[in-house]
């Protein structure tokens, strides 16, 4: 059996459309733009790239962008003072600081600082929360994309068993928060717990969020289970080059599961449509329009 592939790619490039499309009338009817503020803290590489992207793709839909690119050596106070100048300022509804943050500052301080009505990266306690208790906040984008990518896939997820390994604050455990608003019967595994493979075994629905390159292998996978695999692992490949894997064994994946998201072109390209997605909706919760 060869698995069916989740087009996260042309998901995201679907849903880009649709809120363009709504970005537009927003403006034709309210007369005001969304905003969102990017906030890059050092040169890491991986999140100068992911800033660029994010930057550019905020354009394209027709909201505005405002980067924020701040020294390494950047003070924990000066970046609170930034966030908070961020929070006063009308023209922005969405803020985003791009972790991680260097080993100087504090993450949790700067989280707690942004307007809850402006995190849309959802990471804040009051969102979080919120998402626990079934409440409207602002939820995650991985976890929002992979949600959106199951239910057009699989339709109704009531019922299923749904295994999330990886406990994260960013995809493990809101995912786990959606999933049960989707009724599913969620289990959490992790590094540490007993018998991984027979927990993955147990899934009909998989998502694999822990972070080590093609851990998750073909035989953990029950036939025909639907695999979301968001790991981006680079790894050394031939010839001195690196490629991007998954957490997922992909070619033994593939043999077994009866659908999977591809790395790249499956979760990725999600994330950054949902960041739009939330910009406009904390957008238009500002105007008491949602
Ligand atoms: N770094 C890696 N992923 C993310 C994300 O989704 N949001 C933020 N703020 N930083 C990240």
């Amino acid at each position: 059996m060869t698995a069916h592939l989740i087009d996260g790619k042309a998901f995201a490039t679907a849903l880009r459309e649709r809120l363009t499309g709504e970005i537009a009338s927003l403006k034709a009817a309210h007369g005001f733009t969304p905003g969102l503020a990017v906030v890059l803290v050092g040169e890491d590489p991986a999140s100068q790239v992911y800033v660029r992207n994010k930057g550019r793709e905020t354009l394209a839909a027709g909201m505005a962008s405002f980067e924020f690119k701040k020294p390494a050596e950047i003070s924990e106070a000066e970046l609170l003072a930034l966030v908070e100048t961020l929070n006063r300022d009308p023209a922005v509804h969405g803020i985003l600081v791009q972790l991680p943050l260097p080993g100087h500052i504090r993450t949790d301080r700067v989280l707690a600082a942004i307007d809850p009505a402006k995190d849309v990266d959802g990471f804040h306690v009051i969102n979080a929360g919120l998402l626990a208790t079934g409440g409207p906040g602002l939820v995650p984008c991985t976890p929002l994309g992979c949600q959106m990518l199951l239910r057009d896939y699989l339709g109704d997820l009531s019922g299923l068993e749904a295994v999330i390994v990886g406990r994260s604050n960013i995809v493990g455990k809101p995912m786990a928060q959606l999933l049960l608003g989707d009724n599913c019967t969620v289990t959490i595994a992790h590094s540490k717990s007993r018998d991984l493979p027979a927990i993955c075994r147990r899934a009909d629905i998989l998502v694999a969020a822990v972070g080590r390159p093609e851990m998750i292998r073909g035989d953990w996978i029950k036939p025909g289970a639907t695999v979301i695999d968001v790991g981006i692992n680079r790894i050394p490949a031939a010839e001195g080059k690196t490629k991007l894997v998954g957490d997922v064994a992909f070619s033994e994946a593939v043999d077994v599961a009866g659908a999977i998201t591809p790395v790249p072109g499956g979760v990725g390209p999600m994330t950054i449509a949902c960041l739009l997605a939330n910009t406009l909706t904390a957008a238009r919760r500002s105007r008491g329009l949602d």
